[in-house]
């Protein structure tokens, strides 16, 4: 049994070892083709340069059509260049592997061994230590007429043999403002640059960095040693904070045109049904988790679960006890955002 396990451990290893995959993936959003989803790109071999142990391949792509890859130095965002429908994740100007057309067959696919001594750049370029370079595929397709689209995009760090960049983070997503603390276990390594894909920059070995604005970021750690230069990349997705909800108990001060009240006017202090609404913190407290007057066992906000609070379906007219509110009318306030606040948890 440990000798079964043990072999068959030993064939994963190796399978993955000899088709490693490469490379960061960095946002860019690929089209759907006409077979109903994106084509993408991925990249195995080595990133080791003066080889050519660089292997494309790009698949999802409708069959029989044809395609070729593309290169540059940096990211770019173009939609729908030239009336394709796809769009080019690439900057800093674009070479075309157009000596390698290939038809995607039957599989859907094409695949190729770059030449890393000669990228179709220009002009041609051999790829050195420490630099990064976005590939991605252009392809035909009949979607219904005749179309193009593209994959999306890999960046890969390329490195001198002796010195590697391997660098990762903590945390790779997470709301703004983000701090990530980044480290690397790069070997051969004195010197360290990080580009953190905002505008920030550090020399530190293992450094902290807060991205303070949503986004994707593509960080790049660029490192330099006795035997040359190597980089490595990480995409790092920085998401919008938490809403903000101080609204909510704004909205209970407005005089809902239905009955010439707001809240307050009936729920302030000493007001029905316990519910005193006169200050915000006061208002929050008596709401949230409260065990309502009104029928068996109901509470006025459950976090969470806008549908099951009471308060919820007063307001919108669902309830199962009293009147709906405020008092007999429907609310002709914002329902969305107390809907909303009340399912992002109720905060204060
Ligand atoms: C005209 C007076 C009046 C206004 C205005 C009013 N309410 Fe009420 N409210 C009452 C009365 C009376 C009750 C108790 C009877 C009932 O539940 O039907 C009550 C009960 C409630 C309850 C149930 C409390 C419990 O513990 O059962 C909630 C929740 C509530 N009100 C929320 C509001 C909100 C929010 C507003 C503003 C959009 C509002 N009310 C406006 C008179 C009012």
């Amino acid at each position: 049994m440990q000798t079964l396990q043990a072999t068959i451990l030993t064939s994963v290893l190796m399978a993955s070892a000899s088709a490693q995959s490469l490379g960061a993936k960095y946002y860019c959003p690929a089209a759907d083709n006409s077979t109903g989803s994106p084509a993408v790109i991925s990249a195995t071999g080595s990133d080791v340069v003066g080889g050519n142990a660089l292997n494309l391949l790009a698949s999802g792509m409708p069959n029989n059509q044809f395609g070729f890859f593309l290169v540059g130095p940096g990211t770019g965002l173009v939609v729908n260049p030239g009336g394709s429908q796809g769009t080019i994740c690439i900057g800093g100007g674009l070479g075309r592997f157009n000596g390698q057309v290939m038809n995607s067959g039957s599989s859907g696919t094409i695949s190729a061994v770059v030449d890393t001594l000669a990228l179709p750049v220009n002009p041609l370029t051999a790829i050195a230590g420490g630099e990064t370079w976005h590939f991605q595929a252009w392809y035909r397709d009949l979607n219904p007429g005749s179309a193009s689209n593209f994959t999306d995009a890999i960046a890969i760090g390329f490195r001198d043999v002796g010195i590697t960049a391997d660098c990762s983070a903590n945390l790779t997503s997470g709301s703004a403002p983000l701090t990530v603390q980044f480290s690397q276990a790069a070997v051969g390594a004195s010197g360290f640059a990080w580009d953190f894909g905002d505008g920030g920059n550090s020399t530190a070995g293992n450094p902290s960095h807060t991205f303070s604005a949503p986004g994707t970021y593509l960080v790049e750690l660029v490192t330099t040693g006795s035997a040359g230069s190597a980089a490595d990349l990480l995409v790092i997705e920085v998401t919008s904070g938490p809403p903000t909800f101080s609204p909510v108990w704004a909205a209970f001060n407005v005089v809902d045109p239905n009955v010439g009240l707001s809240c307050l006017g009936c729920h302030g202090v000493g007001g029905f049904a316990n519910l005193d609404m006169s200050t915000e913190a006061g208002a929050y407290a008596a709401l949230v988790g409260t065990t309502a007057n009104c029928g068996n066992g109901n509470i006025l906000v459950i976090p969470g679960d806008a549908n099951g609070s009471l308060l919820y379906q007063k307001l919108a007219n669902t309830q199962t006890c009293g009147q709906s509110m405020p008092f007999g009318s429907p609310y002709a306030g914002d329902l969305a955002l107390i809907y909303d606040w009340i399912q992002a948890g109720a905060q204060q």
